[in-house]
Protein backbone atom coordinates (compact mmCIF):
# COMPACT_ATOMS: atom_id res chain seq x y z
CA UNK A 1 0.00 0.00 0.00
CA UNK A 2 1.05 3.14 -1.01
CA UNK A 3 2.63 5.60 2.51
CA UNK A 4 0.17 8.69 2.42
CA UNK A 5 2.01 11.73 2.29
CA UNK A 6 2.40 12.30 5.74
CA UNK A 7 3.24 8.64 6.68
CA UNK A 8 6.60 9.35 4.87
CA UNK A 9 8.01 11.62 7.34
CA UNK A 10 8.89 11.30 10.99
CA UNK A 11 6.44 12.97 14.18
CA UNK A 12 8.34 15.79 15.19
CA UNK A 13 10.55 16.07 12.17
CA UNK A 14 9.44 20.03 12.51
CA UNK A 15 7.69 22.22 10.06
CA UNK A 16 10.48 25.20 10.76
CA UNK A 17 10.31 27.67 7.82
CA UNK A 18 13.37 27.38 6.65
CA UNK A 19 13.38 23.49 6.90
CA UNK A 20 10.15 21.14 6.92
CA UNK A 21 10.62 18.38 3.97
CA UNK A 22 7.19 17.86 4.14
CA UNK A 23 6.10 21.52 2.41
CA UNK A 24 9.44 20.71 0.20
CA UNK A 25 7.72 17.67 -0.94
CA UNK A 26 4.04 18.60 -1.21
CA UNK A 27 5.70 21.81 -3.23
CA UNK A 28 7.49 19.86 -5.66
CA UNK A 29 4.27 17.71 -6.59
CA UNK A 30 2.80 21.01 -7.08
CA UNK A 31 0.06 21.07 -4.28
CA UNK A 32 -1.10 24.19 -3.02
CA UNK A 33 -3.88 23.21 -1.01
CA UNK A 34 -2.11 20.65 2.05
CA UNK A 35 -3.12 19.19 5.07
CA UNK A 36 -1.82 20.77 8.46
CA UNK A 37 -0.15 17.34 9.39
CA UNK A 38 0.01 18.34 13.30
CA UNK A 39 2.29 15.75 14.53
CA UNK A 40 5.29 16.66 12.48
CA UNK A 41 5.68 20.07 14.38
CA UNK A 42 8.59 19.74 16.80
CA UNK A 43 9.09 20.69 21.03
CA UNK A 44 11.13 23.70 19.31
CA UNK A 45 8.05 24.64 16.62
CA UNK A 46 6.13 24.93 19.52
CA UNK A 47 8.78 26.57 21.93
CA UNK A 48 9.00 29.10 19.43
CA UNK A 49 4.97 29.55 19.00
CA UNK A 50 5.09 30.19 23.10
CA UNK A 51 7.48 32.62 23.22
CA UNK A 52 6.17 34.43 20.16
CA UNK A 53 2.69 34.47 21.82
CA UNK A 54 4.16 35.27 25.47
CA UNK A 55 5.91 38.23 24.26
CA UNK A 56 3.68 40.13 22.34
CA UNK A 57 0.18 39.97 24.66
CA UNK A 58 1.76 43.25 26.55
CA UNK A 59 2.00 45.55 23.27
CA UNK A 60 -1.42 43.67 22.17
CA UNK A 61 -3.05 45.15 25.16
CA UNK A 62 -1.35 48.63 24.46
CA UNK A 63 -1.44 49.01 20.78
CA UNK A 64 -3.97 46.77 19.37
CA UNK A 65 -7.62 48.00 17.88
CA UNK A 66 -10.21 45.83 20.35
CA UNK A 67 -11.10 44.12 17.79
CA UNK A 68 -8.66 42.28 17.04
CA UNK A 69 -7.89 41.21 20.89
CA UNK A 70 -12.12 40.81 21.12
CA UNK A 71 -10.99 38.10 18.39
CA UNK A 72 -8.02 36.58 19.97
CA UNK A 73 -10.30 36.07 22.87
CA UNK A 74 -12.92 34.33 20.95
CA UNK A 75 -10.62 31.72 19.38
CA UNK A 76 -9.27 30.53 22.48
CA UNK A 77 -5.78 30.31 20.99
CA UNK A 78 -3.43 27.78 23.54
CA UNK A 79 -0.51 29.92 24.15
CA UNK A 80 1.71 26.78 24.79
CA UNK A 81 1.24 24.94 21.46
CA UNK A 82 0.97 26.06 17.70
CA UNK A 83 -2.63 26.05 16.99
CA UNK A 84 -4.28 23.63 15.23
CA UNK A 85 -6.61 24.92 11.98
CA UNK A 86 -9.52 22.96 12.62
CA UNK A 87 -9.54 24.26 15.96
CA UNK A 88 -9.26 27.66 14.87
CA UNK A 89 -11.58 27.21 12.15
CA UNK A 90 -14.48 25.80 15.15
CA UNK A 91 -14.57 29.15 16.64
CA UNK A 92 -14.05 31.73 13.62
CA UNK A 93 -16.73 30.05 10.88
CA UNK A 94 -19.64 30.27 13.58
CA UNK A 95 -19.15 34.03 13.41
CA UNK A 96 -18.26 35.46 9.81
CA UNK A 97 -17.99 31.91 7.93
CA UNK A 98 -14.29 32.54 7.16
CA UNK A 99 -12.05 29.60 7.60
CA UNK A 100 -8.17 29.09 7.38
CA UNK A 101 -6.61 26.75 4.87
CA UNK A 102 -3.53 25.52 5.03
CA UNK A 103 -1.10 26.00 1.91
CA UNK A 104 2.40 24.78 0.69
CA UNK A 105 3.84 28.22 0.42
CA UNK A 106 3.27 31.38 -1.77
CA UNK A 107 -0.14 32.04 -3.52
CA UNK A 108 -0.62 33.66 -7.10
CA UNK A 109 -2.35 36.92 -6.65
CA UNK A 110 -5.51 35.71 -8.18
CA UNK A 111 -6.28 32.61 -6.06
CA UNK A 112 -5.22 34.62 -3.00
CA UNK A 113 -7.81 37.14 -3.43
CA UNK A 114 -10.44 34.76 -5.10
CA UNK A 115 -9.88 32.73 -1.52
CA UNK A 116 -10.92 35.97 0.20
CA UNK A 117 -14.33 36.04 -2.14
CA UNK A 118 -14.98 32.50 -0.64
CA UNK A 119 -14.31 33.26 2.72
CA UNK A 120 -10.96 30.88 2.64
CA UNK A 121 -7.87 32.82 4.02
CA UNK A 122 -4.95 30.71 2.83
CA UNK A 123 -2.77 29.91 6.01
CA UNK A 124 1.20 29.34 6.22
CA UNK A 125 1.35 26.30 8.22
CA UNK A 126 5.13 26.36 9.29
CA UNK A 127 6.65 28.52 12.54
CA UNK A 128 10.21 30.73 11.90
CA UNK A 129 13.21 29.56 13.57
CA UNK A 130 13.38 29.55 16.93
CA UNK A 131 16.52 31.60 16.67
CA UNK A 132 15.11 34.15 14.62
CA UNK A 133 11.56 35.27 16.11
CA UNK A 134 12.18 38.99 14.94
CA UNK A 135 12.60 39.08 11.45
CA UNK A 136 11.08 37.10 8.82
CA UNK A 137 10.36 38.49 5.33
CA UNK A 138 8.02 35.19 4.17
CA UNK A 139 4.62 34.67 6.64
CA UNK A 140 4.37 31.80 9.52
CA UNK A 141 2.02 30.69 11.20
CA UNK A 142 2.47 33.03 13.84
CA UNK A 143 1.91 35.85 11.14
CA UNK A 144 -1.05 34.23 10.04
CA UNK A 145 -2.72 32.62 13.28
CA UNK A 146 -1.82 35.04 15.35
CA UNK A 147 -1.61 38.59 13.17
CA UNK A 148 -4.50 38.08 10.85
CA UNK A 149 -7.33 35.32 11.79
CA UNK A 150 -8.06 37.28 14.87
CA UNK A 151 -9.31 39.99 12.56
CA UNK A 152 -11.49 37.58 10.51
CA UNK A 153 -14.13 37.13 13.88
CA UNK A 154 -14.69 40.98 13.15
CA UNK A 155 -18.16 41.05 11.00
CA UNK A 156 -17.39 43.87 9.27
CA UNK A 157 -13.75 43.79 8.26
CA UNK A 158 -14.82 40.16 7.29
CA UNK A 159 -17.16 41.41 4.79
CA UNK A 160 -14.51 43.70 3.68
CA UNK A 161 -11.91 40.99 2.78
CA UNK A 162 -14.82 39.56 0.63
CA UNK A 163 -15.11 42.66 -0.97
CA UNK A 164 -11.70 43.15 -1.99
CA UNK A 165 -12.07 39.33 -3.13
CA UNK A 166 -15.02 40.59 -5.24
CA UNK A 167 -12.91 44.03 -6.85
CA UNK A 168 -10.30 41.04 -7.77
CA UNK A 169 -13.10 39.09 -9.59
CA UNK A 170 -13.61 42.42 -11.23
CA UNK A 171 -10.52 42.65 -11.88
CA UNK A 172 -10.44 39.40 -14.11
CA UNK A 173 -13.43 39.81 -15.73
CA UNK A 174 -11.85 43.46 -17.19
CA UNK A 175 -8.69 42.19 -18.24
CA UNK A 176 -9.70 38.62 -19.82
CA UNK A 177 -12.45 40.92 -22.09
CA UNK A 178 -9.06 42.75 -23.19
CA UNK A 179 -7.99 41.55 -26.95
CA UNK A 180 -4.57 42.96 -27.09
CA UNK A 181 -2.43 40.28 -24.98
CA UNK A 182 0.36 43.22 -24.38
CA UNK A 183 -2.12 45.90 -23.51
CA UNK A 184 -3.65 42.64 -20.83
CA UNK A 185 -0.43 42.22 -19.50
CA UNK A 186 0.07 45.94 -19.15
CA UNK A 187 -3.27 46.15 -17.68
CA UNK A 188 -3.35 43.31 -15.24
CA UNK A 189 0.13 44.69 -13.81
CA UNK A 190 -0.87 48.39 -13.04
CA UNK A 191 -4.63 46.90 -11.51
CA UNK A 192 -2.82 44.06 -9.43
CA UNK A 193 -0.08 46.98 -7.99
CA UNK A 194 -3.30 48.53 -6.97
CA UNK A 195 -4.54 46.04 -5.63
CA UNK A 196 -1.67 44.56 -3.41
CA UNK A 197 -0.33 48.02 -2.28
CA UNK A 198 -4.63 48.78 -1.13
CA UNK A 199 -3.99 45.63 0.99
CA UNK A 200 -0.25 46.29 2.15
CA UNK A 201 -1.40 49.57 3.53
CA UNK A 202 -4.32 48.33 5.06
CA UNK A 203 -5.10 44.90 5.78
CA UNK A 204 -1.36 44.22 6.57
CA UNK A 205 0.25 47.52 7.45
CA UNK A 206 -3.18 49.67 8.62
CA UNK A 207 -3.93 51.95 11.68
CA UNK A 208 -6.97 52.76 12.63
CA UNK A 209 -8.45 55.65 15.11
CA UNK A 210 -9.64 54.34 18.17
CA UNK A 211 -12.62 55.30 20.83
CA UNK A 212 -11.32 58.35 21.96
CA UNK A 213 -9.12 59.47 18.61
CA UNK A 214 -6.09 57.82 19.82
CA UNK A 215 -4.03 55.44 16.90
CA UNK A 216 -4.40 51.67 16.92
CA UNK A 217 -2.96 49.13 15.30
CA UNK A 218 -4.90 46.47 12.52
CA UNK A 219 -3.14 45.51 10.09
CA UNK A 220 -1.49 41.96 10.71
CA UNK A 221 2.14 42.49 9.71
CA UNK A 222 2.09 44.99 13.01
CA UNK A 223 0.02 42.97 15.19
CA UNK A 224 2.49 39.86 14.37
CA UNK A 225 5.22 41.86 15.07
CA UNK A 226 7.35 42.69 18.63
CA UNK A 227 9.23 45.49 17.67
CA UNK A 228 7.17 47.37 14.68
CA UNK A 229 3.90 47.01 16.60
CA UNK A 230 5.45 49.68 19.01
CA UNK A 231 7.45 51.36 16.46
CA UNK A 232 4.50 51.83 14.39
CA UNK A 233 2.57 53.84 17.03
CA UNK A 234 5.64 55.17 19.02
CA UNK A 235 8.33 56.08 16.65
CA UNK A 236 9.27 59.74 15.45
CA UNK A 237 10.38 58.44 12.28
CA UNK A 238 7.06 57.30 11.01
CA UNK A 239 4.79 59.20 8.68
CA UNK A 240 1.33 58.30 9.39
CA UNK A 241 -1.24 60.04 7.65
CA UNK A 242 -5.22 59.91 7.00
CA UNK A 243 -5.34 57.37 4.08
CA UNK A 244 -6.21 58.33 0.63
CA UNK A 245 -6.87 55.98 -1.91
CA UNK A 246 -5.44 57.99 -5.03
CA UNK A 247 -1.86 58.16 -2.93
CA UNK A 248 -2.72 54.52 -1.38
CA UNK A 249 -2.88 53.00 -4.41
CA UNK A 250 0.21 55.04 -6.22
CA UNK A 251 2.58 54.26 -3.48
CA UNK A 252 5.39 51.73 -3.87
CA UNK A 253 6.72 49.92 -0.10
CA UNK A 254 9.33 48.22 0.78
CA UNK A 255 9.13 44.51 2.74
CA UNK A 256 12.37 44.29 4.38
CA UNK A 257 12.70 46.88 6.99
CA UNK A 258 9.86 48.52 9.43
CA UNK A 259 7.56 50.80 7.00
CA UNK A 260 8.59 54.34 7.05
CA UNK A 261 4.10 55.27 6.20
CA UNK A 262 1.41 53.94 7.36
CA UNK A 263 -1.75 55.22 6.27
CA UNK A 264 -5.22 55.88 8.85
CA UNK A 265 -8.40 54.91 8.59
CA UNK A 266 -11.24 56.11 10.37
CA UNK A 267 -13.20 52.42 11.14
CA UNK A 268 -13.86 49.28 9.07
CA UNK A 269 -17.33 50.77 8.15
CA UNK A 270 -14.58 53.55 6.39
CA UNK A 271 -12.42 50.83 5.15
CA UNK A 272 -15.22 48.61 3.23
CA UNK A 273 -16.20 51.85 1.37
CA UNK A 274 -12.84 52.80 0.83
CA UNK A 275 -13.10 48.85 -1.36
CA UNK A 276 -15.96 50.26 -3.01
CA UNK A 277 -14.86 52.78 -4.23
CA UNK A 278 -11.29 51.22 -5.42
CA UNK A 279 -13.53 48.62 -7.89
CA UNK A 280 -15.56 51.54 -8.38
CA UNK A 281 -12.20 53.06 -10.17
CA UNK A 282 -10.89 50.08 -11.45
CA UNK A 283 -14.30 50.13 -13.81
CA UNK A 284 -13.80 53.77 -14.40
CA UNK A 285 -10.18 53.33 -15.61
CA UNK A 286 -8.21 55.22 -12.42
CA UNK A 287 -6.16 52.01 -11.59
CA UNK A 288 -4.80 51.10 -15.44
CA UNK A 289 -1.87 53.27 -15.30
CA UNK A 290 -0.53 53.56 -11.78
CA UNK A 291 3.29 54.72 -10.22
CA UNK A 292 5.36 51.78 -11.26
CA UNK A 293 7.48 49.80 -8.91
CA UNK A 294 7.18 47.75 -5.58
CA UNK A 295 5.42 45.38 -5.79
CA UNK A 296 6.07 43.57 -8.58
CA UNK A 297 3.99 40.63 -10.40
CA UNK A 298 5.61 36.99 -11.13
CA UNK A 299 4.35 35.09 -14.16
CA UNK A 300 2.37 33.34 -11.87
CA UNK A 301 0.36 36.43 -10.80
CA UNK A 302 -0.54 37.63 -13.89
CA UNK A 303 -1.19 33.63 -15.41
CA UNK A 304 -3.72 33.61 -12.10
CA UNK A 305 -6.16 36.50 -13.76
CA UNK A 306 -6.00 35.31 -17.41
CA UNK A 307 -6.57 31.44 -16.11
CA UNK A 308 -9.38 32.93 -13.45
CA UNK A 309 -12.64 31.36 -14.06
CA UNK A 310 -15.22 34.59 -14.20
CA UNK A 311 -19.10 34.40 -14.34
FE1 LIG B 1 -0.05 38.82 5.83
Amino acid sequence: MALTQTQQFYPGMGLTTTKAPFIEVARSRGELYIEQPYELYSEENHEAWRRLYARIQDRWQRYATEKFLEGVSKLCLDPNRVPRLDDVNQFLAPLTGFKAKAVSGYVPAYIFFDCLRRREFPTTITVRDINSLDYLPEPDIFHDIAGHVPMHTDKRFADTLVRFGEAAHTAARIVQEIKDPELQVQRIISITRALARFFWFTIEFGLMRGRNGELKVYGSGLLSSYGEIAHAIESPEVQRYPILLEWVINQYFEIDHYQPLLFIVDSFDHLFDLVDQLERWMLEGKLNNVAPGEPTMSEEDIRSFLEAVVD
